[in-house]
């Protein structure tokens, strides 16, 4: 665990085993370091000339002589110019990395700067970025990488800002979580196994946690799920989390997570090639439980439902097929030409009910939902689809907040025709592979009758693959993408 603690005062002065730096490229000052002896100042002076403040580049320098800093590190964050809302939150993870790798039990790192960063948001990346970088996903190893013990991080800065710190801390706990469980095997997690994280989460948190099983499902009109989740002998589950620390007459926010805790694609099975990646088809119910989780732990007075539909996605007998004619939750007929596309019919479901159910504000929701998300935006960025300017606008300012990207595509009629089926009221994939990741939410926009809504494809950004920017804080498998985006958005509404 890290363990944060904050110094007000100058923290050379204080005792530390390795004291960190910010270094712009090419500058010759570590930002905030104070003056030490002759001897330690020239070989930070060369060290600085070898690192060249560089991004991401790393230096430490033994002292000797001194009683109170072991180690100075200087921490690269490139050229001015080139800084951005991500810069130290990543270096950071790079430095606490560097703290574990040295075996420390306390690193100090000194805020940059107002010039370089606003001193809250230097802190909450820094926190945020060093926490997130030391998980590990070593559950099923039998030697554990870290075999982890605390490390306390000491912050160096002169404003007040302990709130700011409980909030990044907060956050940063909400990713991991989501990591943590998005990253389990599926034959470890099923919808039953998220269903009790769920349960447990609402318990400690004073959340309101309803689950509907089957075959309660069917009868209460979940055909979209149902039909999905038939072909496996893992139960489907609708998974509720209601936050309700609002005003009682505000309508919520509904955010709605697709779990597919393994999609072989059913009947229309997928080549075998990476379909073990198919685990992590679950990535936006996990997002939606670690944003919740978060939410109440921060204990926002605001409402808030999140509502997560999970099956497993199977073929056998027991299946769906294509040709199937099934019935949504919002009434309407789907027929079926690829029980691969199967996202949308669960999310449908979820939507038609989250709507008719708490006649939300918002609703927003995240899905592995489309291969072709990959191909128009690559694995950096997700796919935005909305009916509301307004909601789409606070969005993508989270975005540029939280550096979580999104960009838009546009979804007009056109699109809407291009899922008209000829023997029911709508066909669950679109013509070809013609702008797969909009026929997609077109199918979903179907279940929503007048509440602004924001789709979110994180088919490339849920966990890291081939093309994925390698940042520190996000270390192979999962990366709980969306959840400081949606943290962002409802502490700024
Ligand atoms: N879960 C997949 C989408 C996916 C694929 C996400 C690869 C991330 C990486 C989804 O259920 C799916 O299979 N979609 C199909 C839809 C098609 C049949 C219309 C796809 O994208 O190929
Ligand atoms: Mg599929
Ligand atoms: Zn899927």
């Amino acid at each position: 665990m890290l363990i944060v603690k904050i110094k007000t005062e100058n923290s050379a002065k204080n005792k530390t085993s390795l004291l960190c730096g910010f270094v712009l490229e090419n500058s010759n000052k570590v930002l905030g370091l104070p003056k030490f002896d002759t001897k330690t100042e020239s070989a930070i002076d060369q060290s600085l000339k070898d690192m060249e403040g560089k991004l991401g580049r790393l230096s430490v320098i033994p002292i000797s002589g001194e009683k109170h800093v072991q180690r100075i590190l200087l921490a690269g964050i490139g050229k001015k110019e080139n800084l951005t809302k991500d810069t130290i939150r990543f270096v950071s993870g790079k430095i606490a990395q560097k703290a574990r790798e040295l075996k420390l039990k306390e690193f100090s790192i000194i805020s940059p700067p107002s010039f370089i960063s606003e001193p809250i948001s230097a802190v909450s990346q820094i926190i945020e970025g060093s926490k997130m970088a030391l998980y590990k996903f070593d559950k099923f190893k039998s030697e554990k990488a870290e075999n982890s013990p605390d490390l306390t991080i000491i912050i160096s800065n002169s404003n007040k800002i302990s709130k700011a710190i409980k909030i990044a801390e907060i956050v940063a706990d909400g990713v991991i979580f989501t990591k943590s469980i998005a990253n389990l095997p599926p034959n470890e997690c099923t919808p039953t196994t998220l269903a009790n994280f769920a349960k447990n989460m609402s318990k400690n948190n004073k959340m309101i946690c309803k689950i509907f099983s089957e075959p309660e499902l069917q009868k209460k009109g979940f055909g979209g799920i149902s039909a999905v989740g038939q072909g496996s002998k893992n139960q489907s589950k609708l998974i509720i989390l209601e936050h309700i620390k609002g005003p009682r007459n505000e309508k919520p926010i509904v955010l709605v997570g697709k779990a597919v805790t393994f999609d072989t694609g059913g009947i229309s099975l997928k080549p075998g090639n990476a379909m073990d990646e198919m685990k992590f088809d679950k990535c936006g119910g996990c997002t939606v439980l670690g944003i919740m989780k978060s939410i109440s732990e921060l204990k926002l007075p605001i409402n808030v439902v999140g509502i997560v539909p999970s099956v497993e996605n199977m073929l056998g007998g027991e299946s769906y097929r294509p040709g199937d004619i099934i019935k949504l939750y919002s009434g309407k007929t789907a027929e079926i030409l690829n029980t691969d596309a199967e996202g949308r019919l669960i999310l449908a479901d979820a939507l038609a009910y989250g709507e008719k159910q708490y006649s939300p504000k918002a609703m927003i929701d995240f899905a592995t939902l489309t291969g072709a998300c990959i191909v128009a935006l690559g694995t950096n960025v997700a796919a935005i689809v909305s009916n509301d300017e307004k909601l789409t606008k606070k969005i993508t300012d989270s975005s540029k907040r939280t550096t979580e990207e999104v960009w838009e595509l546009p979804l007009n009629q056109d699109y809407m025709d291009m899922i008209k089926s000829d023997v029911a009221d709508m066909k669950n994939v679109g013509i070809g592979r013609a702008a797969g990741t909009i026929t997609a939410a077109a199918f979903l926009k179907n279940a929503i009758e007048k509440t602004p809504w924001t789709h979110i494809d994180i088919a490339g950004v849920a966990w890291t693959q081939g093309a994925t920017k390698e940042k520190s804080y996000n270390p192979k498998g999962a990366t709980g993408f969306g959840v400081r985006l949606i943290l962002d958005y409802l502490q700024n509404l």
